[in-house]
């Protein structure tokens, strides 16, 4: 039987739910339980969901939490994080605690320029290119005014448009490289939109338009947050923890192994507040990972100092967010997440975000460099060790407090339950 399907996306939800089960799992009566258990019985909010994308049969949840007491440039917040994996909540609101009794964390915003670029093929002569590009220079900003118009009342717009000669990599291939600043949204539909405009102006006999596309590459769009200190203050074994630390950050900023896996554990906030703000964390890790390679290596996106006793760490990442459009009012959660975060411009959103990567990378790394990382993360895994082996209530209780002083591992918990139910069994 072929598997092949046309006309899928006219089906119903149910009549997709059915040809699914029925071709891929055997009529399976479980799939479809499962599926309709994700169903939200609010059927407007439902339907806002189904809208989201196309095919939708149900919902993926994340969990959706909150991490408390971040003080950023003198100001309290707590926030909102949509994350599966157990540590990085509970991490994130340590991190914020510790900080925060030691003068909290300052950010600021070093750039916002966004950026989008018409790829051309021209096998004609570059004088005569850049001639053309000259003349009709002005005809390309005029050819965007109505999609501009709001965005340049709202101070935005495009800010330069140039020619480059890319013939050195790939025979005839020219761009324009366009710089736009989007204000509080993301801009990629923005940006598109003016970019097609554009090269539908700029076209031309001998000019062959590739493509035209914004860059999640945006080196110029820029935020840092950084958290300070004397040494003497860093808590127990000060001077000691303070040099392996640093040691921690050298050693992600040469080898780029330990690198990506310490950028990981920044992406672990940065993301977790990205997607409970509703946006696109696929081009924030994009970007993020670009800008660590950007000297041809790829490195720590934070850094550490220790200079006559005071402790520096900090984080410089480009984040292209927005606090309008897209999802942030859309999805009821995203818009709740901005309300907790007392309503932030993007240039503030970019603030709080990198906030939330350097937490969690001083977490990780705290962590690292004194307990091991399986301490504190597998304690945290613990109950979903305990649901996976079908733990009850009451077990799950006992067994957490048998564990408050062992070291955790899935056989460990394995055994600790039979043994547990054994001697119930036995009382
Ligand atoms: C795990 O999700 C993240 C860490 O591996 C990050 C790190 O190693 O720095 C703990």
């Amino acid at each position: 039987m072929t598997k092949t399907v046309a006309g899928f996306s006219k089906l119903t939800k149910e009549e997709k739910i059915h040809w699914l089960t029925k071709t891929y799992l055997s009529d399976n009566k479980v799939a479809i339980k499962t599926l309709k258990s994700y169903w939200n019985d609010d059927k407007q909010l439902q339907q806002l969901h189904d809208e989201f994308i196309e095919n939708t049969i149900s919902n993926f949840y994340l969990p959706y939490a909150v991490a408390p007491n971040f003080v950023i440039n003198g100001k309290d917040y707590i926030i909102p994080m949509a994350v599966e994996e157990s540590s990085v909540v509970a991490a994130a609101s340590l991190t914020a605690k510790f900080w925060s009794e030691r003068g909290g964390f300052k950010t600021k915003v070093i750039s916002t320029i966004k950026t989008g670029q018409v790829h051309f093929m021209y096998e004609g002569d570059f004088n005569e290119l850049q001639g053309y590009f000259n003349s009709i220079k002005s005809t390309l900003f005029e050819a965007t005014e109505t999609i501009t118009k709001n965005m340049r009342k709202r101070g935005g717009g495009i800010l330069d448009i140039e020619l480059k000669n890319k013939t050195d990599k790939l025979p005839n291939y020219y761009q324009l490289h366009v710089s736009f600043e989007t204000k509080d949204s993301m801009g990629a539909n923005f940006i598109n939109s003016c970019l097609e405009a554009i090269a539908k102006a700029f076209r031309k006999d001998k000019i062959e338009i590739v493509m035209s596309i914004l860059s999640n590459y945006i080196p110029e769009c820029l935020v840092r947050a950084e958290v300070s200190c004397k040494v003497d203050e860093l808590g127990e074994n000060t001077e000691e923890f303070a040099k392996k630390f640093h040691q921690a950050v050298q050693i992600a900023q040469v080898e780029p192994y330990r690198a990506v896996t310490h950028n990981k554990g920044i992406m672990n906030g940065i993301d977790a507040v990205v997607i409970a703000t509703g946006n696109d964390f696929r081009a924030v890790g994009a970007g993020a990972h670009a800008y660590a390679a950007k000297d041809g290596q790829y490195r720590s996106l934070s850094y550490c100092s220790i200079n006559n006793g005071i402790f520096r760490f900090w984080i410089e990442i480009p984040l292209a967010l927005g606090t309008v459009g897209g999802l942030t009012k859309l999805h009821p959660l995203a818009k709740l997440s901005l309300e907790i975060l007392q309503k932030p411009t993007a240039k503030e959103l970019m603030q709080l975000v990198a906030v939330a990567g350097l937490a969690q990378n001083f977490a990780a790394l705290k962590a690292l460099t004194t307990t091991g990382i399986q301490h504190g993360h597998m304690k945290m895994h613990l109950q979903n060790i305990l649901n996976q082996l079908g733990a009850t209530q009451q077990e799950k209780v006992e067994l957490i407090n048998y564990f408050d002083d062992r070291q955790v591992s899935f056989s460990m918990a394995s055994e600790a339950l039979e043994k547990l139910r054994v001697s119930k069994l036995l009382e």
